[in-house]
């Protein structure tokens, strides 16, 4: 984390789980279990149809609601698909976008990201840009190139003045779901990475200024180390954000 320069950014990713019913009385045990949060943004993400429960049970409180998915175009036959507008008039702020379940189950591709990126920039929303290696492309040495490809083609056409909108979340594939979490170090050295890229693109000041999250087994006993890390600003945490002492354990991490 750097206070100094950017906001750290504590995002719970619900996949698909828990029903309106349950969304609600899941937000209500956050709520009385986080101590106040002062120092950090905290976001769920949770299934469509939680979208209009999340967002009542969340008023008043200092949490906003995400998806967890969107449509590039704005409009027509896309059967089971939603647009940037249905979001928004339910009080969405935030869209994740390219998740890499999205990408294994569902064909999306670094194109489709970049198109989802335009779509949520333009509607008004902020998006939560997934990236990150397989096991066999680390292993193979090439996490660096593969990180660079997908962040350079998903910026594609952001203009500068966008990037202050844009969080950025690295999510090792072989981290996600499996308990493995990655090493402090080797989280760090990606972020770290990603935030030249975006140096290259944009310059040093919107570089320092873009949010750069960890995600992938983060939980209430690693959160804090991974924390610590200078340019890890936050967490997107699947499992753990299902689990309301856990996912107040990491927000409260997040805001010492
Ligand atoms: P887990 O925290 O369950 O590993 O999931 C991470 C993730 O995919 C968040 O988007």
């Amino acid at each position: 984390m750097n206070r100094r320069y950017r906001k750290t950014v504590i995002a719970g990713n619900w996949k698909m789980n828990k029903t309106p019913a349950e969304a609600k009385a899941l937000i209500n045990e956050i709520k009385e279990t986080v101590g106040k949060v002062k120092w950090c943004d905290v976001i769920v993400c949770v299934p469509y149809v939680d979208i209009p429960a999340a967002v009542k049970a969340c008023k008043g409180a200092k949490i906003s609601v995400g998806a967890q998915n969107i449509h590039f175009e704005p409009k027509g036959a896309y059967t089971g698909e939603i647009s940037a507008d249905m979001l928004k008039e339910l009080g969405v702020k935030y869209v994740i976008v390219g998740h890499s379940e999205r990408r294994q189950y569902f064909a999306e591709t670094d194109e489709t990201v970049n198109k989802k990126v335009h779509t949520v920039l333009e509607a008004g929303m902020q998006p939560i840009v997934c990236v990150g290696e397989s096991l066999q492309q680390r292993e193979q040495g090439v996490t660096a190139s593969v990180i660079e490809t997908q962040v350079r083609i998903a910026l594609n056409g952001v203009a500068k003045e966008q990037m202050r909108k844009i969080i950025i979340a690295y999510e090792p594939i072989w981290a996600i779901g499996t308990g493995k979490t990655a090493t402090s170090e080797q989280a760090a050295e990606v972020c770290t990475g990603i935030r030249e890229i975006i140096r290259s693109l944009y310059g040093a000041r919107v570089a320092r200024s873009v949010s750069i999250q960890y995600g992938g087994s983060m939980n209430a006993k690693n959160a804090a180390e991974l924390l610590a890390q200078n340019d890890i600003d936050g967490g997107l945490i699947g499992g753990a954000s299902l689990k309301a002492p856990d996912f107040a354990a990491i927000i409260n991490a997040a805001n010492q």
